[in-house]
């Protein structure tokens, strides 16, 4: 159990004594240091259980903490709140065991499986400021859940089984009829077949033909012939889809590289396709299928809905399938191949309709059990100056690269050239740039919009990643100097910031708890803000190095040493990468 829990659980030992009884007895961070470092507020409840003057209760337990020891400074304000101020010495003791603790005193859950769907880039298409959310949140949600416990299978989702695809390969064969994949007298491997096709093709072929496609209804028909035609597995128009996703996967694997995004299974909407008989089957049997207008619709309205709750399109009528059920067949793989305790969802919140509709149809013919969780994690847009979503200057769909490119020009020149060296410097201007991105990014809880300003976001002070990385790297620096002494333990505090930074570390497992419970990095990110500047104030206001009081030096570098350990723990949870100098 971590001290802060444990801290906790002693509280309630303690007014136990008293002869009193509650169920949770909380120690609070105090809002007023000056009274105390932290606030017991349970005289007034304990009052009316037992229907006393708080006040009396209040120095009941008072006399306790006294004699205990522990404690100093215990005072009663108004009707009944107890101010509570650890000793040095004690404080001093529990920072010593958690430098002791190879894993920072967190807390660990039960173990539970969870796949979490996050990324969900287009094949095809250029991944573009929508996708970026899904992958810097999906990500840390996924660090931090594997840190206190779960085991976490992050699946890429690539989606590459829609009209898209059916656009892209029709516009190949406009653009090479000749292709071996068009002749149907071709017997062939077609894995012997060159295509000179690159990424950056694809990437202008596909707003092509969806642009194409909107003016022209023959065209579209065609599309939707090829889209039938790669479903049921046609030669030639399947092969040619299957090269196509591989030339899109080797570039999405890169920027993703980039963000330092990794996923575990690299599964797309396609591979859920094996699971669509079954599927059907499963709705058949159970009657759960509407004929409506030539398609095949689950119904999926409640009697207590209060806003319209369309049925969900299981079938077009041209039978080609629709979006809803790849989701639905991946549950149904999912369960089968993997059997988890939770499916995540960390998809843009636009999308929360479509996954109500899922979930209500999946729940309808129990594709799980009643007891694993579906859950969509929704995130808020990224808007540019003009409160709209991020676009380019013309009004198109800004491409994640680019979008990097824009914060790395201001972060390059941040880049102190005097410590790193220039071989060094376009990489290290990069990953500053990726950490000034996701910082920004898991600012906010992750549910509200914010805007993309690069300059505010590389900025080397305030709440910012290159702010966090500078103080890190600072850290490590002090460290390295001060490494021939011998630290480890907490003996001594000079100033009240020093116990500031030690009641902040305590406060850690509780900080982790909150951001996994409400499935955001805001409590995380700002938490590393708060340390951070402490430490920062702290380390102004001393000369560690020169310092004459050798005991009390050595408690300042173990402190150091905790702080740093806790900012690489974190930043590696919210998978920012820290550069050995900037
Ligand atoms: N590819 C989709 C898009 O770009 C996101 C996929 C999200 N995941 C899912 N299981 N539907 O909008």
């Amino acid at each position: 159990m971590s001290i802060i829990k444990d801290l906790n659980k002693n509280m309630k030992k303690i007014v136990e004594k008293t002869g009193y009884q509650e169920e949770n007895v909380i120690l609070q961070p105090s809002g007023r240091r000056d009274l105390g470092q932290f606030q017991l507020n349970d005289a007034m409840n304990l009052a009316k259980i037992y229907k006393k003057n708080p006040r009396i209760i209040a120095q009941d337990i008072v006399k306790v903490l006294e004699e205990d020891g522990r404690f100093t400074n215990l005072n009663i304000a108004g009707p009944g709140f107890i101010n509570i101020t650890l000793t040095d010495e004690y404080l001093g003791e529990l920072l010593t065991k958690i430098y002791e603790d190879k894993s920072l005193n967190i807390d660990k859950r039960p173990k539970k499986k969870v796949v979490l769907d996050y990324g969900g880039a287009n094949v095809a298409k250029a991944l573009h400021v929508g996708h970026l959310r899904s992958a810097n949140i999906g990500e840390a949600l996924k660090r931090l859940a594997k840190a206190l416990g779960y085991e976490v299978i992050g699946d890429a989702h690539l989606g590459d089984y829609g009209r898209p695809l059916g656009l892209v390969v029709l516009e190949i064969k406009k653009r090479y009829p000749n292709l071996a994949y068009f002749d149907t007298s071709y017997k062939g491997d077609y894995s012997e077949i060159k295509l000179t096709i690159t990424n950056k093709d694809l990437e202008e072929i596909y707003p092509f033909a969806s642009n194409k496609s909107k003016e022209d209804e023959e065209y579209l028909e065609e599309a939707r012939d090829i889209t039938y035609k790669i479903q049921n597995h046609e030669r030639g128009y399947y092969d040619l889809w299957k090269k196509v996703v591989e030339i899109s996967k080797n570039d999405i694997k890169q920027v993703y590289d980039k963000l330092n995004v990794n996923f575990e299974l690299w599964l797309g909407e396609s591979d859920a396709a094996e699971y669509i008989d079954e599927l059907t089957e499963i709705y058949e049997q159970q009657n759960a299928l509407t004929e409506s207008e030539g398609a095949q619709v689950v119904e999926v309205k409640e009697e207590t809905d209060k806003s319209p709750m369309p049925p969900l399109l299981f079938k077009r009528s041209n039978g080609t399938i629709s979006y809803e059920t790849t989701d639905l067949a991946t549950i149904l793989q999912r369960k089968k191949e993997l059997n988890p305790d939770e499916i995540w969802y960390c998809v843009d919140a636009r999308q929360g309709l479509h996954f109500e509709q899922v979930f209500r149809a999946a729940r309808k013919v129990k594709l799980v059990d009643d007891n694993v969780g579906l859950e969509h994690i929704g995130f808020g847009t990224m808007n540019g100056k003009d409160g709209k979503p991020f676009k380019t200057r013309d009004g198109g769909v800004m491409s994640l690269k680019n979008l990097i490119a824009l914060v790395e020009e201001v972060t390059r020149k941040k880049i102190n050239p005097d410590t790193v060296e220039e071989s060094k410097r376009e990489e290290v201007a990069e990953e500053v740039a990726i950490a000034a991105l996701k910082y920004a990014d898991l600012l906010p809880y992750r549910g509200t919009d914010y805007i993309f300003d690069p300059e505010k976001f590389a900025d080397l002070e305030g709440k910012t990643g290159p702010y966090l990385l500078y103080s890190t790297i600072r850290m490590k620096s002090l460290l390295d100097k001060g490494s021939t002494l011998n630290i480890g333990k907490i003996t001594q505090f000079k100033t009240e910031t020093e116990k500031d930074i030690a009641l902040t570390i305590l406060r850690l497992p509780i900080v982790l708890d909150k951001a996994l419970d409400s499935r955001s990095l805001n409590d995380i990110t700002e938490y590393i803000y708060k340390l951070t500047s402490l430490y920062n104030k702290f380390y102004a206001e001393n000369r560690i190095l020169t310092e004459e009081n050798k005991e009390l030096q050595k408690s300042w570098l173990t402190l150091t040493k905790i702080v740093y350990d806790i900012n690489m723990l974190l930043l590696d949870i919210l998978a920012i990468k820290v550069p050995e100098k900037m």
